[in-house]
């Protein structure tokens, strides 16, 4: 028996990468998987939320009863998450946004001319999606519950607590590493105001249930 620790709660959740066009045909994009925003997500149904997952291009299927929109972009992730903030009581930010993004992007396909020559790609910065969330007024009344990833490669808890202060969020979860990319298991350190706390190595919806009930508990 697991009991519905978030009935009539509204979450909403970003997971996987993001895919920013150089021109029809091209892109840069990264290795994040998705499965940990997916498992999360089942696990925040499971617990009785109303979902709304917003993920980039994965091929992973929906879990059951949680609506999804897809997206490309960190511009289209943007969009998408600020046309649900407002409605949400808590935001779990587990995508792996591209940090940048091509500046422009070709109408059409880049073509070689033959010459040797290559393209220069000049980048522009992409939104911090959760920052901006985290510092709406909503979150900042406690009204919206802002939950942060870290993946780092080292120096796991010193990072983590420098990127909640940075990021603005009461909950960071940091990813125990080296690299759990497309991996089925991982180990989470959990860090709040009150100091951090270990998830054991586990299955990633073992430790997606387990992440729903810390965050069922602080929001009371
Ligand atoms: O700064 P960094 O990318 O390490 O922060 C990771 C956390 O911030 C994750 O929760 C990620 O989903 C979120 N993020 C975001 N928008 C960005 C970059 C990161 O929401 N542009």
């Amino acid at each position: 028996f697991q009991p519905k620790r978030l009935a009539g709660r509204h979450v909403l959740i970003t997971a996987g990468p993001t895919f920013e066009a150089i021109d029809p045909v091209r892109g840069i994009t990264n290795r994040s998987s998705g499965k940990m925003g997916f498992a999360i997500a089942r696990a925040a149904r499971e617990a009785g939320a109303q979902v709304t997952l917003v993920a980039g291009p994965v091929a992973l299927p929906t879990p059951r009863g949680v609506q999804r929109v897809n997206v490309q972009s960190a511009l289209d992730m943007q969009r998408a998450v600020q046309a649900s903030a407002d409605a949400a009581d808590v935001f779990i930010a587990a995508a792996a946004v591209a940090d940048w993004r091509p500046a422009t992007e070709a109408g059409q396909k880049i073509k070689k001319d033959g010459s040797g020559a290559v393209p220069a790609l000049a980048f522009v910065e992409n939104p911090d999606i959760l920052a901006g969330v985290a510092a709406s007024a909503r979150a900042q009344s406690g009204a919206l519950y802002c939950v942060g990833f870290a993946a780092e490669s080292h120096d796991l808890l010193a990072h983590a607590q420098a990127k909640r202060a940075r990021k603005g969020v009461p909950l960071l979860v940091g990813n125990i590493g080296p690299d759990t990319f497309g991996l089925d298991h991982n180990a989470l350190l959990l860090v709040d105001a009150q100091g951090a706390r270990e998830l054991p190595r586990a299955d990633k919806l073992s430790l997606a249930r387990a992440l729903v009930a810390e965050i069922a508990q602080r929001l009371g």
